[in-house]
């Protein structure tokens, strides 16, 4: 056979391979079927079935299966034993504002300030303003200790001093026990001549003394209560009370008590105990 007919044998087999095949898929009927053009010559039935073939290599693994339908829910779990103790958490955010302080208490005076230059005084005007109150009110403060100092009289036990302000016989008790001492009480000759030269001198005519009678009439007491002992100075004539009540004690300036009324306001003297 010459190798064109070969080929053609070929070419026919395949085509009637194919053809059979497809006879065996749609079922076609062999006999309704032509037989192609070309192998018209030479019908080539199936044979009989062969034997069976042997076993195949098992194959590859296969590719993974699609994801599958969700499960259902699980049953809830127990309660499990209770963990360590936590970390220490983070350090928190920052604090509001505090509220504002209570205002500290003013300080001690500074010393005196060198002489300024010439300036425009407009801008300090209002500290010399501030100034001036604060010298008032030391003036006001210092009137009494200068008072004191000047005028201050002593024994060995105790201090005197004269009040030059007008006041009545109760208010000139509390002035001199807000100040630590008493009305004025002269229990002996040698108290009462020192605080009469203490009058005259300060060009004064009366001062309230610490005695009275206001709890008994006619009965005179020392203004810390205690009765008159074996001194007193009356001036001759006194005490009478007279017409208006007179339950207070002034000394005169020579040194003689005379019995005048409570209300009337004058100068008074103050005892202070010295501190032994
Ligand atoms: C009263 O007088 C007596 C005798 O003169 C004297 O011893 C006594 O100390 C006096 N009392 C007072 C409180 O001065
Ligand atoms: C004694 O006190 C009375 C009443 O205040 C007064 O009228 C009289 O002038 C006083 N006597 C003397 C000597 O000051």
């Amino acid at each position: 056979m010459s190798s064109g007919k070969v080929q053609q044998w070929r070419k026919c087999g395949t085509l009637v391979v194919l053809f059979l095949f497809q006879v065996q898929i749609f079922g076609f009927n062999v006999d309704n079927r032509p037989a192609t053009d070309v192998c018209s010559t030479h019908t080539i039935l199936p044979g009989p079935k062969g034997d069976e073939g042997e076993k195949g290599d098992q194959g590859e693994i296969g590719k993974h299966g699609k994801v599958g339908p969700k499960g259902p829910k699980g049953n809830k779990g127990t309660v499990g034993d209770s963990g360590d103790q936590g970390m220490i958490g983070k350090i928190g955010p920052i604090g509001g504002k505090g509220d504002k302080g209570v205002k500290g208490l003013s300080g001690v005076s500074g010393g005196k300030g060198k002489a300024g230059t010439v300036c425009d005084c407009g801008r300090y005007r209002k500290v010399v303003g501030q100034l001036d109150i604060n010298v008032a009110r030391l003036k006001t403060s210092m009137k009494f200790v200068k008072n004191v100092i000047a005028g201050i009289r002593e024994t060995d036990e105790k201090f005197y001093y004269i009040v030059q302000e007008e006041k009545s016989y109760k208010e000139a008790v509390t002035h001199c026990r807000i100040r630590g001492g008493m009305l004025a009480m002269p229990k002996d000759e040698a108290a009462n001549a020192l605080i009469a030269d203490y009058i005259s001198k300060s060009g004064l005519f009366r001062v309230f003394i610490g005695v009275n009678d206001l709890e008994k009439e006619g009965q005179f007491m020392y203004a810390d209560n205690t009765p008159l002992q074996n001194y007193s100075n009356w001036k001759e004539g006194e005490p009478k009370d007279g017409s208006v009540h007179e339950d207070c004690v002034e000394m005169l300036s020579t040194g003689e008590w005379n019995d005048s009324e409570c209300h009337l306001a004058i100068y008074f003297v103050c005892e202070f105990k010295k501190r032994k």
